[in-house]
């Protein structure tokens, strides 16, 4: 791992050191021909200037000249070509081999499936270091874009197809806490680069580095409920973790959608004129299904989908019950 410098963050992939040799190589290219241009420029305006050339005389025709500055720079462009090319296929093609982690971008969460989840981690991307990860991407509404710069990783995620990005980590940044389920550390930043919508700057995810023993455990211990906590303390937590507090306040304000405080209970109305008393089966559907009842003046806004396992909407109602 290459410490940041003025210019680029950690190095933490094996892609990135190369990417950063290129960057540099581009760098030092340009910063050499800025000052040489700049300086020629400054040069002849002073040797020339009209007190001591008081006529013009303009030079003739050198072959010799215009052959150098006509194939010097291909000598730059064709290493800058040959290099740039490679690492983008590189970047672009994930070895077979590769662990496929399936990512899902909504306004404004980032969800991950683990092989063989079914269900969404929110907000937290854990891969293995020393091995190969492949984000297979989609997205659920608008275009959004998966940024680890550490990784030197940056690719649109787009609604209608898939697309991915593939990173192998060098180094470990979290450790896996079996007691509390937790992975804890120093993680990186994941963010989304694409503008997409009021709330497009916290999409944000955090992303954990860890060994391949740590990893394993995390996927073993991924699918149970804290023991020993309440439940609406659980679901305060999810509420946060999926967040669903981009949308929904807490303390009555009006969000882009519904508040939770007091909903519970109470007799909503909705878009298409019908009403029902908020209870456990509507909050479970409105979480499934968003689309299927929509609160009245909240037609403008669509929620997406949320996959989630049962004792999380248990404990999600539990919150929301919770707010009475
Ligand atoms: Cu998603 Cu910006």
């Amino acid at each position: 791992m290459k410490e940041a410098t003025v210019q680029l963050p950690r190095q933490m992939s094996t892609l990135a050191a190369d990417i950063d040799n290129m960057y540099y190589f581009i760098f030092w290219v340009s910063v050499v021909f800025f000052v040489a241009i700049m300086g020629a420029a400054i040069w002849f305006l002073i040797k020339y200037r009209r007190d001591k050339n008081p006529q013009s005389t303009p030079p003739g025709h050198h072959d010799v000249l215009e052959l150098f500055w006509t194939f010097a720079p291909l000598l730059l462009l064709i290493p800058m070509f040959h290099f740039g090319f490679r690492g983008y296929v590189q970047a672009m093609v994930a070895p077979d081999k590769a662990l496929e982690i399936r990512v899902r971008g909504k306004q404004w969460v980032w969800d991950f499936y683990y092989p063989g989840d079914t269900e969404a981690t929110p907000g937290e991307l854990v891969v293995p270091m020393g091995k190969p990860v492949k984000m297979q991407m989609s997205s659920l509404d608008v275009l959004h874009s998966f940024y680890v710069p550490e990784f030197r990783v940056k690719r649109d995620v787009v609604p209608g197809m898939y697309s991915s990005v593939w990173f192998q980590a060098t180094a470990i940044t979290s450790k896996y806490n079996k007691q509390e389920n937790k992975v804890e550390g120093e993680p990186l930043d994941l963010f989304c680069t694409e503008y997409c919508g009021t709330s497009h700057s916290q999409m944000l995810a955090k992303v954990h580095v860890v060994s391949p023993e740590d990893y394993a455990a995390f996927i073993a211990g991924k699918d149970v409920p804290p023991e020993g906590k309440p439940l609406a303390e659980v679901g305060a937590e999810l509420y946060k973790k999926n967040a669903c507090n981009t949308c929904h306040t807490v303390d009555g304000s009006k969000l882009v959608g519904p508040s939770f405080k007091g909903l519970f209970g109470r007799n909503e109305s909705f878009e298409d004129g019908s009403t029902q008393v908020v209870d456990e089966n509507y909050i479970r559907q409105s979480i499934l299904q968003p689309q299927a009842k929509i609160t009245k003046g909240f037609g403008g806004a669509t929620m997406p989908v949320f996959v989630m396992k049962d004792w999380k909407i248990d404990a999600l109602i539990e919150y929301i019950k919770s707010l009475k």
